[in-house]
This record gives C-alpha cells, sequence and structure tokens, in this order.
C-alpha cells in the first residue's frame, strides 16, 4: 500500500482505467480514498484528545459529503454526525448513526423538524430566540432528552470567502452578540430557561485564519462563563466549536492540521479545556476534501484562438463552486494518459473545458499542463468534500458515480459508494411520471 496520498491516488487512478470506471457511459467517475479518510478521522480524535480530557463528540457536518457509506465509515472511527435538513438527518439514521452522536442545526428549522429531533434525543441548536420559544412549547409538553444550545455570532468578521463567512455584521445565522441589547438577551434566555445547557458557534467555512477561529471560540467561551456566573452553576456544560478548517488546495500537503488548531485553541482559550466543559465539533471540508478525485476522460482536444483546449465531462455539474467562482475555488489537476499513467511532457497554457453549453464551463482555464490528448485522463484533485453535495442538473448531466478504493493485496479494489444516476432516473426526476400533467 503506498504510504503517500498522491502515490495511493495515481494507483488507483491506474487501477480506474485499467478497471473500466471510466467509459462510453460513465465518462466521468470519482474516487474515495479510504486510508486517507480514516487517516483524517484519527487525526482529528488525537488533536483534541491532546488538549483535553472532557467528553468530545467530533459531528462531521454531513453537508460536506452526503454519502450513507461515508457517514457509516466515519461512525467506525468515533465521529457523529451534524445535520442541517430533514435530508441529511435521514442520511445519518441510514448510517445507522447513534442520536447520541447526531446535531442539528439550520437557520430555517421548522416545527415538525423540530419536533421530531426532540423525540429522537439527538442535540439541537437554535439559531435563534423566536426558535427557542417553539422549542420552549415542545419541551414544555414532553420532556426531551436532547441536549440544547444557541448559536451565537460572535461577529469578528469575514475569511477570505465572504459567502462563507458566518461571522459577520449581518450575517443570516444565530444571534448576533454585538447588536445593542443581545447579549443581555441571550444571558436571560438562558436564566429562563434551565434545561438550556449548550452554546454553539460557526464562524465560517474555508477561507479563515486560525486566529479568527479561535477569536470566534473564545468569545462564545466567555459568554458561557458569563451566563455560568450569573445563573450561579454550571448550567452551560457543553461548547460546540463548529467546524470550519480550510483545505489547502494548492498541494498535497495537509495544512493546517487538526493539530494546530487544538493547540491554537488551547493557546487562545485555555479555560475551555481545563475540564469543566464538554465539547462538539463539526468538521466536514477538512475531514473529507483531500481524499477525493473527479476522473474524466478527454473527448476532444482543438485548438481555439491559439488556446489549446481539452473537452471533457466534468464541469459544472459537479464543480459548480468551482465553475461559477473559480477564483474562490480553483482546482489543482493532474493528467494522465489513456493507460492512467501520469502524462508527461513540456507544459503548454491550455482549458480544461466541462460538457455544459455555457462558454464559463471550464474546469481550469489557461493551466500549464502536459499537452492533453483525446481518450487521455484528467484528475481534478481535492475534491472530496462538498463537490459530491452541490450538484447541479444544468444540461441533465447525471450525478456521477463515486467509488471507494483501498488496497487490496497487491492491487486497488473498489467499491461502489453511489452508483452513477440513470437517465431513468434524470427522466423521472424530471416529471417523466407525470408526462401529461399539463395538458
Ligand atoms: C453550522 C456549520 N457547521 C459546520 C460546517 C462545516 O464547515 P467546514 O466544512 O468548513 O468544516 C458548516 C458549513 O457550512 C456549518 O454551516
Amino acid at each position: 500500500m503506498a504510504h503517500l496520498a498522491s502515490d495511493r491516488r495515481d494507483q488507483a487512478v491506474r487501477a480506474a482505467v485499467e478497471q473500466g470506471l471510466l467509459n462510453g457511459s460513465e465518462p466521468v467517475t470519482a474516487l474515495l480514498d479510504i486510508a486517507g479518510i480514516r487517516a483524517s478521522a484519527a487525526a482529528l480524535t488525537a488533536a483534541f484528545a491532546e488538549i483535553t480530557d472532557a467528553p468530545v463528540l467530533h459531528a462531521f457536518a454531513v453537508k460536506a459529503g452526503p454519502l450513507v457509506p461515508v457517514l457509516r465509515l466515519l461512525d467506525s472511527e468515533g465521529i457523529g454526525a451534524e445535520v442541517a435538513s430533514p435530508g441529511e438527518l435521514a442520511l445519518a439514521r441510514a448510517a445507522g448513526i447513534r442520536p447520541e452522536n447526531i446535531v442539528l442545526d439550520s437557520p430555517a428549522k421548522t416545527l415538525p423538524e423540530l419536533r421530531e429531533a426532540l423525540g429522537l434525543g439527538i442535540a439541537v441548536n437554535a439559531d435563534n430566540l423566536q426558535e427557542l420559544d417553539r422549542i420552549d412549547d415542545l419541551v414544555g409538553r414532553e420532556p426531551s432528552r436532547s441536549p440544547l444550545g444557541l448559536r451565537v455570532n460572535a461577529q469578528i468578521g469575514a475569511g477570505a470567502i465572504g459567502a462563507l463567512s458566518t461571522a459577520t455584521k449581518t450575517s443570516k445565522f444565530g444571534v448576533a452578540l454585538r447588536d445593542e441589547g443581545a447579549r443581555e438577551r441571550v444571558v436571560r434566555a438562558y436564566l429562563d430557561r434551565p434545561w438550556l445547557t449548550r452554546l454553539h458557534t460557526h464562524s465560517g467555512s474555508q477561507g479563515l485564519t486560525l486566529e479568527l477561529m479561535a477569536k470566534g471560540v473564545r468569545a462564545v467561551y466567555e459568554l458561557a462563563e458569563e451566563i455560568n456566573a450569573a445563573a450561579g452553576r454550571q448550567q452551560i456544560d457543553t461548547i460546540d466549536i463548529g467546524g470550519g478548517l480550510s483545505v489547502n488546495f494548492t498541494s498535497d500537503e495537509e495544512t493546517p492540521t487538526f493539530a494546530m488548531y487544538a493547540r491554537t485553541l488551547r493557546e487562545e482559550v485555555p479555560g475551555l479545556f481545563d475540564g469543566r466543559y464538554g465539547l462538539v465539533t463539526e468538521f466536514g471540508r477538512s475531514l473529507l476534501a483531500k481524499h477525493g478525485t473527479v476522473l474524466t476522460r478527454v473527448e476532444y482536444t482543438k485548438t481555439t484562438g491559439a488556446r489549446p483546449i481539452a473537452v471533457t465531462h466534468a464541469g459544472v455539474q459537479i464543480a459548480t463552486r468551482t465553475i461559477y467562482d473559480p477564483v474562490s475555488w480553483p482546482l489543482r489537476i493532474a493528467v494522465y494518459d489513456a493507460k492512467g499513467v501520469p502524462r508527461t511532457g513540456d507544459a503548454v497554457v491550455q482549458d480544461i473545458a466541462g460538457p455544459a453549453c455555457f462558454a464559463g464551463d471550464l474546469l481550469a482555464e489557461a493551466r500549464a499542463l502536459p499537452l492533453l490528448e483525446p481518450g487521455d485522463v484528467v484528475a481534478a484533485l481535492d475534491t472530496g468534500a462538498y463537490y459530491f453535495s452541490s450538484h447541479y442538473a444544468y444540461n441533465s448531466l447525471a450525478r456521477p458515480g463515486i467509488h471507494g478504493f483501498r488496497a487490496d493485496g497487491d492491487g486497488i479494489g473498489f467499491v461502489t459508494v453511489r452508483a452513477a444516476q440513470s437517465l431513468e432516473e434524470i427522466v423521472t426526476e424530471a416529471g417523466g411520471g407525470s408526462a401529461d400533467a399539463l395538458l
């Protein structure tokens, strides 16, 4: 078994080509490195075990990888699930994750969702004070085992990507702590509700420095101390610090690491780790991104306006954020020949185009790579997180299949994580069962 993730990936690409995973009817497919995912889960657990003896629940943010076998793999490594919709909760339950290892967030929970969560005993973080009023009614009628908390926004400012920064002055998430009177209202909300025992924050996702993330955590820790002092007892016993560790999309190096973040937290918020507070984390991208690879065949090549272009099958349907916001979400590309062997040769500036019918559907623009030929294989690297949750149905392009891989004797063995979407499914999802509905 190759030790380096990049060597394992090269072996897997070769095996995928040899075993026919890429073919005329499935010209784009995706691979997940099972050993890599296990290693990241173990690194996360070890990083926090190093800084606290208190109980820690690591709840994987399902939005980053909404795949039942992935959730079950993580569960086998002791990682639970953070869910933010009825669909994500259904996936976590289908993966067999125990209610005590599930946390429900989301800014728009309906009454039936809240009722279901409290009935199951899963942890719920209310997003706002109106939601707390709803929970008042529910727990007043029937006591629940669910640990209950409130999400706050420390308003510490944005990271590098505005759309993913949740701790800005006007973010839609949580109760904004610095707004006039808000802090007092939050303290009051806890004093009025003895069953409210958790505090939650999540300052953003990708593009936040460790220092900014730690600043958000320090703000909730200080609030918890204030509430506990006002209550005259340790009412808040658990702090949910969210996820948001950035991923390095520029090389194979995994940095920053969970251990670096944990150490920063211990330095910046030492009181949080003296054993008085249990912890919940909600990492998504940093657990999976490095372990996924999207593969596509080059169908045609052409030169237009002196720019070589390789036309492939991986575009906006799978790399939606990259295609619409390439500056924030550039992807590394690796190229292989038709046998799945890394392609060498002089670098030529070329575009890697997707299959969709608009000009901006470019997986990579003006990228210096060995010149591609029809039949070659293009790999979009670091696509293990979010790329399988933001499928885009434009042009009715199929959701690609996803295969887990692991060393199997001398070679690489694949298992199906998710089958490719079939044409029948595309037709059904497009109202095929009610073709006459509008006549
Ligand atoms: C509440 C919450 N927790 C956790 C996450 C996961 O963030 P990341 O994948 O960056 O770790 C998100 C992502 O948007 C989130 O909204």
